[in-house]
């Protein structure tokens, strides 16, 4: 009888997975904080931390996807399986793609408003990174509104990428999900 692997489509290499799965919890656990952040009325400490915890975190969500897509390059993803259609790896495809601009979207224009502003980004500073950009009241507005609208389109395309990895997961059981999961020993 073969054995599972032999049948099993080729997977992610252990560093795309590790990367990918950093990636997702930091910028799922990124989200909400950000989104409570600007609550109006939230005790100080709380919001200080929340605010340290977000530009910190989405700096080194930044940094991670560098190494990710650096990594990409040099190692392109597996083959999807045959039973994959030719028009839904193109859709895939294209959403990967997309998740990668929106997230880079949203580190530049968080890290834009946050200099614009002349605010901090603790980390950064106490490495003695120099600040790349000086205050500037447009750019800080701008910045603030892309990372507003932009945050409503990468929640979209999360929800739906999620949805197609369950859907592959638990009715296809095709095993696409098996090829970012980490592997059973
Ligand atoms: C993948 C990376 C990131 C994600 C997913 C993300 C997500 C979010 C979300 C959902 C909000 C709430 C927006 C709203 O309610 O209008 C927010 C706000 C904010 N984010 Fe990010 N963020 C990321 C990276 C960054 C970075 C790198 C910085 C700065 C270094 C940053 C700074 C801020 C600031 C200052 C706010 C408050 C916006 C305001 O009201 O002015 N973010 N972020």
């Amino acid at each position: 009888m073969p054995s599972k692997d032999i049948t099993a489509p080729p997977s992610y290499r252990p560093t795309a997975r590790v990367l990918h799965w950093l990636i997702a919890g930091l910028v799922l656990a990124i989200i909400p904080a950000g989104q409570i952040m600007t609550i109006k009325g939230l005790p100080r400490e709380l919001q200080d931390g929340l605010f340290l915890l977000h530009k910190n975190g989405g700096v080194v969500i930044g940094l991670l996807m560098v190494l990710r897509l650096g990594y990409r390059l040099i190692h392109p993803p597996p083959p999807l399986p045959p039973s994959v259609a030719p028009l839904q790896a193109k859709i895939a495809g294209l959403t990967h793609i997309l998740l990668y601009v929106l997230i880079f979207v949203m580190v530049a224009s968080g890290y834009l408003r946050v200099m614009a502003g002349g605010y901090p980004i603790e980390g950064l500073d106490a490495l003695g990174v120099p600040h790349l950009v000086s205050r500037h009241e447009g750019v800080e507005k701008a910045a603030q509104a892309t990372h507003a609208i932009t945050r409503i389109a990468l929640v979209a395309l999360i929800a739906a990428h999620i949805g197609a990895a369950v859907f592959h997961a638990f009715w296809l059981r095709d095993g696409v999900m098996a090829r970012m999961w980490p592997r059973r020993r």
